[in-house]
């Protein structure tokens, strides 16, 4: 018996690989390089490069290594590109994911974890937002894995399939014991960007939009460690495992930071004093989001170990030194 791990050569997929791992799981990642990396997945995981939307590829997969579950991170994750390729999003996102849900029924696989998103709700009403709320996401992003979501219920539905979408917050940090980070070129999340700027592979970076309607004028998000993000994945897969019912739940801590926080908690970890540029707003990004997580807590006995900012960012500025010394930047 298997885990399909779709994108475990990614930021959070290889994440994923490795708690399976250290959970005695047998893991086949399916990746196609396309932003993630071969060097990325261990050794002891199986990793096959090719694109989740052949079909053929994905059945021969299943049956091949007895898949009982698929954890699906591989898709497109950046708002402002969304924005200027939809097409490409809806693609990736949504087409696409609905080609590998239609293997997962033709394969009998059992159970489907999705990386869903913050994003769509667009910019909640009620803060720190609970699962129930009016789903209005504010770009394509958000509306190609608001899809699939919606695919997902109904396919489980009318298939006996159970499913976990997990919408995601801000997910940063890196592994604490260092064995995967976020290797992204040219990344644009904002916890990356600031430590890539500490550890001067920057010269400076930016500030999206000071005229917000916050206490400081910028944005306001909920950064959640990606080792606590892949926990509750574990969690959800023994859940429905167990029998459990299909759910969706917010991933995050319940606690937002602006991002002129952010960038001084990186300022303050790092001792480094790194230009900041103020610019315009970034089409696309909601003011403040900040999750409720209680369904995690209640549903799957979530207990975030690293909900901690400083401890985020000192985990991310650690990989970024890890990528220099093995020279992956
Ligand atoms: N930001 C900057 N400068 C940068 C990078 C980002 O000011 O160099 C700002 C953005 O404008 C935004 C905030 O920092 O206000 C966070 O931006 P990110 O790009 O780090 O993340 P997003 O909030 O756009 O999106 C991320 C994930 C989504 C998820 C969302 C939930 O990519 O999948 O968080 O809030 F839906």
């Amino acid at each position: 018996m298997a885990v399909l791990v779709t994108g475990g050569a990614g930021y959070i997929g290889s994440h994923m690989v490795w708690e399976l791992l250290d959970h005695g799981e047998t893991v086949v990642v399916l990746d196609r390089l396309s932003t993630g990396f071969d060097w990325a997945v261990p050794d002891a995981a199986k990793l096959i490069v090719g694109d989740i939307g052949d079909q053929a590829l994905v059945d021969d997969i299943l049956s091949r290594y007895d898949v009982d579950a698929i954890i699906h991170f591989a898709g497109s994750i950046i708002v402002p590109e969304s924005v200027a390729d939809p097409l490409g999003y809806y693609l990736n996102n949504t087409v696409k994911s609905r080609a590998l849900i239609e293997c997962a029924v033709r394969g009998g696989v059992k159970h489907f974890i999705f990386s869903s998103t913050a994003a769509v709700y667009g910019t909640p009403r009620v803060i720190p937002v609970p699962e129930g709320e009016a789903l209005e996401p504010e770009s394509p992003y958000g509306r190609s894995k608001l899809m699939t979501e919606m695919m997902l219920a109904d396919a489980a539905a009318a298939h006996g399939f159970t499913y976990a979408a997990l919408r995601y917050f801000n997910v940063a940090g890196a592994d604490p014991k260092q064995r995967t980070g976020q290797s992204t070129r040219g990344a644009t999340h904002l916890i990356k960007v600031a430590c890539e700027t500490a550890t001067g592979k920057r010269a400076h970076m930016e500030v999206f939009g000071t005229d917000y309607d916050t206490p400081d004028g910028t944005c306001i998000r909920d950064y959640i460690h990606v080792t606590d993000l892949v926990n509750a994945h574990y969690l959800a897969l023994t859940h429905l495992r167990g029998g459990g019912e299909s759910l969706v739940a917010n991933c995050g801590y319940g606690q937002g930071y602006s991002v002129r926080e952010v960038i001084e908690a990186v300022k303050r970890v790092s001792g480094q004093d790194f230009k900041v540029v103020e610019s315009g707003r970034r089409p696309g990004d909601p003011v403040a989001i900040v999750a409720n997580p209680d369904r995690c807590f209640k549903v799957l006995g979530w207990r975030p170990a690293h909900a901690d900012l400083e401890e985020i960012v000192r985990h991310a500025l650690a990989w970024e030194e890890v990528l220099v010394r093995r020279n992956r930047v």
